[in-house]
């Protein structure tokens, strides 16, 4: 029989469905999760996997006699897992799911029922890890064996990664002797650096933090080593020793576990709560969901697990899974789809930027047709194909961005990504010397979205110069790069705006944009990489515009965040625009940075040693202030403009929710105990600087 596609399998699988057509979806479920398990990629993406496998186990369900012997529905790993030659303690289980709240109070009402009672022993709640199960041995506090999952009866012997995984330390400080299970990652950090390492040695990107993880358990002979990073989330006596108090509750383990120096799920950001009530249960996991997309690793549910052992007992477990744990899954943050087009804009530093169209899927929440893609050296690495089959991936407000193709789903016909030949914008050459590639001409490409961008109010705040105005002097041939905005009269801007009072009034504002300091003007250059908190920095650190025009690269590195790849790229810009800059200096623009601000930077800030994050709109007198201009005041009153909350975040600047929900930030804040404070609070802690 063939294989039909997940989609044809899944429009087919009614309850009314025939026997062929169910057979027909075994058989893609069966393929799908031996690619899975056994070659390390994905034929379909989790939420298609899901709802086909929803839909074999509704029929199963309306045909008990029919069900296909071995059907995946009934075992761990779907039966596909590889065959593993390492016998388990314990078998090693698999969890089921819910996605709705009502599934999590069949859920608890369930476990209610198997006991016979409400439970009365509390739940737990911690993160869903998204990554490979494993057990790992310790004898006498010595790590000796690692072993996946298999089928959950046996596994594979995976020892070679013994040493590369955070978390899972070789040799305890104490002699225990227990197997911790838990589940190996990529985190986020650990996934970029594994590619770029792989792709150094000639192979493929892996399509996600967890393909990769699962792939690395399972490769033995890689010339790399590749870190990984362990959360234990439960742990059995080995040996017959006796490493877990009796009766100890599942947080009473990982605490065990955790003293004994292994990493748990309770130490991780996302941390390991203990409730009371399913009720409770729920605000937790809409508490760790509100987090996810800020974690530095991927996790696709909360895990809900009874947490007194005698319970867990009474609960019991079935063939693939424990009664008396649930995972709560959470949407997807990564889906497939087919890569349709890429197209190529020009932005406003002249750096050409490709964007990925995509067959329109939906993805947390929204649907998603355009994604992210970095420069053509990426593609290149990638090896992206008009009409590959690719992986998304997007998370809360992250930008949408391609992750890899799943080469083995590539069609006959697909072609690799053209990349542009001339400049998108002006059909002008483009410079390729850098990994991001960059219209020869440079800013005066792309001169409207600069011009529009540094009259900004947070730039050269020049009130009054729209894109209408910008356009129209350009095609006049009055500006051809941002000094020529200084040498404008007033009868230039009347013609352009069509009114001498809007004529007047520009004059007047750009007469006042020659004030703005050095920083302003800086970033006005449009040069790439030198946005307006890295120009504010570049500005700080040199004074004035002679000593930045003067530095070679060597100087530009002790400015902070700018290293041996951006330095030189800043200084062959800077003498590039010389005749720009020449021109702003003759037209009387501020070529300097004043000092105090410099030294209230240096130490005497309210917010001196502090990280501020903002979220949010802000309210009272910092009404309409955008994040820009609210990073100029943290940097001026001597903080750090963080942008994710965590251990090192002094303050959150954020407004109350106006719908009663805080936003994921403030959740997070609270956590972690971080001081939130409202846009009036800030305002009064650093007025004296708010000019
Ligand atoms: S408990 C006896 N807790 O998710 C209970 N599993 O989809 C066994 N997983 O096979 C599992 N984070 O590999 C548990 N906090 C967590 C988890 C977790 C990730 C994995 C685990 C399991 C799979 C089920």
């Amino acid at each position: 029989m063939t294989i039909p596609s997940a989609d044809e399998a899944f429009s087919s699988m009614s309850s009314a469905a025939g026997r062929a057509e169910y057979e027909a979806a075994v058989d893609r479920l069966r393929e799908a999760s031996r690619t899975y398990y056994g070659a390390g990629y994905s034929l379909m993406d989790d939420v298609t996997y899901d709802r086909l496998r929803l839909a074999v186990t509704a029929w199963e369900e309306g045909h008990p006699e029919a069900v296909a012997p071995g059907s995946p529905t009934g075992q761990v790993a779907d039966g596909a897992a590889p065959e593993g030659d390492v016998a388990h303690t314990t078998r090693l289980l698999s969890l089921d799911n819910v996605f709705t709240p009502e599934e999590l109070a069949a859920w608890g009402a369930s476990l209610g029922r198997r006991l016979g009672h409400e439970p009365t022993g509390g739940f737990t709640v911690e993160p869903k890890m998204d990554g490979a199960a494993v057990a790992a041995r310790y004898r006498d506090g010595r790590l000796v064996q690692i072993i996946t999952r298999g089928d959950g009866a046996r596994g594979e012997d995976v020892s070679h990664v013994i040493g590369t995984i955070e978390g899972l330390p070789e040799q305890l400080a104490v002699p225990a002797t227990f197997e911790a299970r838990g589940e190996v990652l990529f985190t986020q950090a650990q996934f970029e650096s594994a590619n770029e390492v792989r792709t150094a040695h000639g192979g493929a990107v892996f399509a996600n933090p967890r393909n990769g993880a699962a792939g690395t358990l399972r490769a033995k002979d890689r010339p790399y080593r590749l870190p990984m990073t362990f959360w234990a989330y439960g742990a059995v006596d080995l040996d017959g020793e006796t490493f877990l108090p009796a009766g100890a509750t599942h947080a009473e383990t990982l605490a065990a576990v955790a003293r004994a120096g292994v990493r748990t799920t309770a130490d991780s950001p996302a941390g390991l709560h203990v409730v009371a009530t399913l009720d409770e249960a729920r605000e937790k996991v809409d508490a760790i969901a509100a987090l996810r997309a800020g974690l530095p690793f991927g996790i696709d549910g909360v895990v809900i697990k009874a947490d007194s052992a005698a319970e867990q007992a009474a609960a019991g477990t079935g063939s693939r899974f424990p009664y008396w744990a649930i995972a709560y899954k959470l949407p997807a943050v990564e889906r497939q789809t087919v890569l349709q087009d890429v197209i190529w804009d020009v932005g406003r530093t002249g750096v050409l930027a490709p964007t990925a169209i995509l067959a329109p899927v939906e993805l947390d929440g929204s649907t998603v047709t355009r994604a992210t893609l970095h420069n053509p050296a990426d593609i290149l690495r990638r090896d992206l194909h008009i009409g590959d089959t690719v992986t998304v991936h997007k998370a809360g407000d992250i930008i949408p961005r391609v992750e890899a193709a799943v080469v083995e789903l590539r069609p006959q016909d697909a072609t690799p990504v053209p990349l542009p030949e001339r400049c998108p914008h002006c059909a002008g050459d483009i410079d390729k010397s850098q990994e991001r590639w960059r219209c020869a001409k440079g800013t005066a490409c792309a001169l409207a979205p600069l011009i529009e961008y540094v009259a900004g109010r947070d730039i050269l705040d020049i009130d009054g110069l729209g894109r209408k105005y910008v356009d129209a002097l350009i095609a006049a041939g009055d500006v051809g790069d941002v000094a020529d905005l200084f040498t404008l009269t007033e009868e230039r801007l009347t013609a352009a705006s069509g009114s001498a009072k809007r004529g007047a009034k520009l004059a007047e504002q750009i007469e006042l944009a020659k004030t703005r300091p050095l920083s302003r003007v800086f970033c006005a250059l449009g040069i790439p990489g030198t946005g307006r908190r890295m120009s504010r920095r570049i500005a700080a650190h040199f004074g004035t515009m002679e000593a930045i025009r003067t530095a070679d690269a060597a100087v530009l590195q002790d400015v902070e965040g700018i290293g041996p790849e951006k330095a030189p790229v800043i200084v062959e810009q800077v003498a590039a625009l010389a005749p720009v800059i020449d021109k702003l200096i003759a037209a009387g623009v501020t070529m300097t940075e004043p000092q105090e601000q410099k030294s209230e930077q240096a130490d005497e800030g309210p917010l001196t040693g502090k990280t501020v994050v903002v979220t949010g709109r802000m309210t009272g007198p910092l009404d309409g202030w955008g994040r820009s201009e609210m990073g100029a005041l943290i940097e001026k009153a001597g903080g750090r403009v963080g942008s994710g909350v965590n251990s090192r975040t002094t303050y959150l600047v954020a407004a109350p929710s106006a719908n009663g929900k805080p936003s994921s930030k403030a959740v997070k804040a609270q956590e972690l105990g971080v001081e939130v404070l409202t846009p009036e609070d800030f305002a009064a802690l650093t007025a004296a600087y708010l000019d």
